[in-house]
C-alpha cells in the first residue's frame, strides 16, 4: 500500500535564521549559499490551493562560510497577500474562475507573482521567477523582497516567460525565451545582462504554442523542445471559457515532439527535427560534439504528470507521475533524424556540473525514484553517461530534493567538488541538509534544519553568498 505523504506537501509558517549544528565534516573550501526555492505554504488564510505547483514561495538559504547557516522566508507577494486575506485563488492550476479571470491573474495585466520555481543572479540582481515575465527581485542577505521586475523595453516580449532560463558561462548573460500569444503566437529567444537590458536573439512562429517549463543552451544555439502540449491561442485569449490556466493546454501526440534550432548568431531557425511524442520538463544539460546537439533531458510519455501533481493524490500517495527517464537526443541540424537513447529509468530533476553547462558533460545528478513511483524519491543518483555506472544515496527513511552539484574550485576531475540535497525524514518529521562527496556521493556531514520543510523545486548555489 503506498505511503501517506502528507508530510512533505505540509505547510510552514516560521521563518528563522540560525546557525546550524553539524555532524561530519564539511569541506574546508565549501563557501557560499544554496539558495532553494518552493511551495512552503499550501493553506493560508484559510483556504487551500489544488496543486503542489501553486503553493506559495519560499526561499530557503543554506550558507557555508565557518559553519552552516539557514534561513528562510516568504517572498512577500501579491499572491501572498492575497493568500493571507484568504483570497487565493490563481496560479498554474488552481481555482474555478474563468479564463478571462485566469489570464488577468496569470498573463495579463498584473501576471501571477508566486515566484516559487527557482531564484537566479542575472547581473547584480537575485530574482525570484516563475512562469511568467513578472519576476520577484530578493535580499540575497535577509531573503526580503524586493518589489516586482519587468522588462519594459523595445525588443520582443512575451506574456509567458520560462522559468529555468540558462547562463551563458561565456559571457555571464541569462538567456531566455518568452510566449506572446496572438492569431500567429511568437517565441521570442532573448539574452539578458541585466534584468531589464535585453538582446533579441531571434523569434519562431507558431500557430499553436507549447506549454515548454525549460529548454537547452549550447555555445552556438538555443534548441526549444516543443512537446506536443499545446494551446490554441485564441480560444485561450476568448471570454467565457472555464478552468485554470494549465487546463487550456491540450495533448496533441501526432504533432510529435519538435526540436527547434536557432543560431544564436544570426536568430535564424535552422533546422526543425520531429520525433516521436514526449513530454517532459527538465533539461539537464547540452552541448555541441561535432556539428551534433546533444540534450540530456528528463522525459515522460505525455504530460498525465501535471494531472498526478494536485495535492490530494500526491498526499493520498499517488506519485507515479514524479518518475521520469533521463534520455539523451542527438540533434544534428542538417538531418532530420533524431538520435534517442535512454541514459537512466526512474529519475527527476536532473542536474549537471556548472562547470559544464553547455559544455559536454559526463555525469548527471538527479532524484532517483522507482518506476513505478509508489515513494517520493528515496536516493540521490550519479549517473555516468559515458560508461552508464551508477551510484546511489539513499536511506530507506528520507526522501530527497533536487541534488544541487558545487565544483571543488581547485579540481580538475568533473565530479571533484559535493552534492548538496535536503533530506526530509518522515519519521522524525525533520530535513537535514546533506553534504555528500560528489565522486561516491558518501556521505561527509549533516546539518540538522529548524523544520520539516516542504518538497521544493529548485536550487542554486551562489559562491559569492557569504
Ligand atoms: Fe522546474
Amino acid at each position: 500500500m503506498a505511503r501517506q505523504h502528507a508530510l512533505g506537501f505540509h505547510s510552514i509558517t516560521d521563518e528563522v535564521a540560525r546557525e546550524l549544528s553539524v555532524n561530519g565534516t564539511v569541506p574546508d573550501w565549501l563557501s557560499g549559499s544554496l539558495v532553494r526555492n518552493g511551495p512552503g505554504a499550501f493553506e493560508l488564510g484559510g483556504r487551500s490551493v489544488d496543486h503542489w505547483f501553486d503553493g506559495l514561495a519560499m526561499l530557503h538559504r543554506y550558507t557555508f562560510d565557518d559553519g552552516v547557516t539557514y534561513r528562510n522566508r516568504f517572498l512577500r507577494t501579491e499572491a501572498y497577500a492575497a493568500a493571507r486575506a484568504g483570497e487565493f485563488d490563481g496560479g498554474f492550476a488552481t481555482g474555478e474562475t474563468t479564463l478571462r479571470q485566469r489570464l488577468k491573474s496569470f498573463v495579463l495585466d498584473d501576471p501571477y507573482d508566486n515566484a516559487n520555481v527557482i531564484a537566479e543572479r542575472v547581473g547584480e540582481r537575485y530574482l525570484a521567477l516563475t512562469e511568467t515575465p513578472r519576476w520577484v527581485a530578493f535580499d540575497p542577505e535577509t531573503l526580503e523582497t524586493r518589489g516586482h521586475v519587468r522588462y519594459d523595453g523595445p525588443e520582443p516580449s512575451g506574456r509567458l516567460a520560462c522559468a529555468h532560463m540558462n547562463r551563458d558561462p561565456a559571457t555571464d548573460q541569462m538567456v531566455n525565451f518568452e510566449v506572446a500569444f496572438g492569431p500567429t503566437s511568437q517565441y521570442h529567444v532573448y539574452a539578458m545582462s541585466t534584468p531589464t537590458e535585453r538582446d533579441h536573439v531571434g523569434s519562431v512562429s507558431v500557430e499553436e504554442p507549447a506549454y515548454m517549463h525549460s529548454f537547452a543552451l549550447t555555445p552556438n544555439y538555443v534548441v526549444l523542445t516543443e512537446f506536443p502540449f499545446v494551446v490554441d491561442p485564441m480560444a485561450f485569449l476568448r471570454p467565457g471559457k472555464q478552468g485554470p490556466f494549465v487546463d487550456n493546454f491540450e495533448w496533441k501526440p501526432e504533432r510529435g515532439t519538435r526540436f527547434l534550432v536557432l543560431d544564436r548568431a544570426s536568430g535564424d531557425l535552422v533546422a526543425e527535427p520531429r520525433t516521436e511524442p514526449f513530454f517532459g520538463f527538465h533539461h539537464a544539460n547540452a552541448y555541441e560534439d561535432g556539428d551534433e546537439l546533444v540534450l540530456d533531458l528528463e522525459t515522460v510519455p505525455d504530460p498525465s504528470a501535471i494531472d498526478s501533481l494536485y495535492l490530494d493524490g500526491l498526499r493520498s500517495g499517488d506519485l507515479d507521475a514524479l518518475g521520469g527517464r533521463l534520455e539523451r537526443f542527438r540533434v544534428d541540424p542538417a538531418s532530420p533524424a533524431v538520435d534517442r537513447t535512454e541514459l537512466y529509468r526512474g529519475t527527476a530533476l536532473p542536474t549537471v556540473s556548472p562547470a559544464r553547462w553547455c559544455r559536454e558533460h559526463r555525469y548527471v545528478y538527479a532524484q532517483g525514484t522507482d518506476l513505478p513511483v509508489t515513494e517520493w524519491p528515496g536516493s540521490v543518483v550519479k549517473i555516468d553517461a559515458e560508461t552508464g555506472d551508477t551510484a546511489t544515496f539513499g536511506d530507506p527513511d528520507d526522501h530527497y530534493s533536487e541534488p544541487i552539484f558545487v565544483p571543488r574550485p581547485a579540481g580538475t576531475r568533473e565530479d571533484d567538488g559535493v552534492v548538496l540535497v535536503v533530506a526530509l525524514d518522515d519519521a522524525a518529521e525533520r530535513s537535514d541538509l546533506l553534504v555528500l562527496d560528489g565522486e561516491s556521493l558518501s556521505e561527509l556531514a549533516r546539518a540538522r534544519l529548524p523544520h520539516a520543510i516542504p518538497f521544493d523545486f529548485h536550487g542554486r548555489f551562489f559562491p559569492e553568498l557569504t
